[in-house]
């Protein structure tokens, strides 16, 4: 069976703080993860039809699969959490409410965790054995993530996701930006 992926398109208007350069540059490599994805998976089937000869390509080609398929997944619902939409999220920032103490504490917390340094992303999950919500710190795209875990929320730190708009060393005002912008429904519809 051949599979693929395509590269989702997202209605976002104008954003604040974050220029239409810097979200289409960023697009732009969005679709290099799809594309590579893509690419990953024919070449690891095609390897299988050799596997003993070809082991060490595949072993590399398998272990690299994560790092793709994560970038294109986690940019998915990092790019849809700026498209508009109507309605509340009062349930999710219920639930944060009462796990963190306040909405600002859950908030703050990643906030802090946003402005570690190295590269990577900040998630919040959910638990799938409790419902309890998470928040993670993954480096690159892939390393960190916790097992069955359903990601509500995605900030991408990478430094390709604001440096056309900001210096490497303003990544506080870049998280700033994205906060204003974050479309809180979208997030709730994923927590629901
Ligand atoms: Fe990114």
């Amino acid at each position: 069976m051949k599979q693929s992926y395509t590269a989702k398109t997202f209605t976002l208007g104008a954003l604040e703080g974050l220029s239409e350069t810097q979200i289409s540059e960023h697009l732009k490599l969005y679709a290099g993860y799809v594309k590579n994805t893509n690419a990953l998976m024919e070449k690891i089937a095609a390897h299988k039809q050799n596997a003993e000869a070809m082991a060490i390509e595949l072993s590399e080609l398998t272990r690299r699969f994560g790092f793709e398929f994560n970038g294109m997944r986690l940019h998915e619902y990092y790019f849809s959490q700026f498209e508009k939409s109507e309605g509340s999220a009062d349930k999710l920032k219920m639930a944060l409410e009462s796990q963190y103490g306040s909405f600002d504490a859950w908030k703050n917390e990643v906030s802090a965790m946003a402005v570690m340094r190295g590269i990577g992303w900040v998630l919040t999950v959910v638990d799938e054995t409790n419902g309890n919500l998470l928040n993670v710190w993954v480096s690159d795209h892939e390393l960190g993530q916790l097992g069955g875990q359903k990601v509500v929320f995605a900030l991408d730190v990478w430094e390709h996701a604001y440096t056309v708009d900001y210096k490497p060393t303003e990544r506080a005002k870049y998280v700033e930006a994205f906060w204003k912008n974050l479309n809180w429904q979208k997030v709730e519809e994923r927590y629901l």
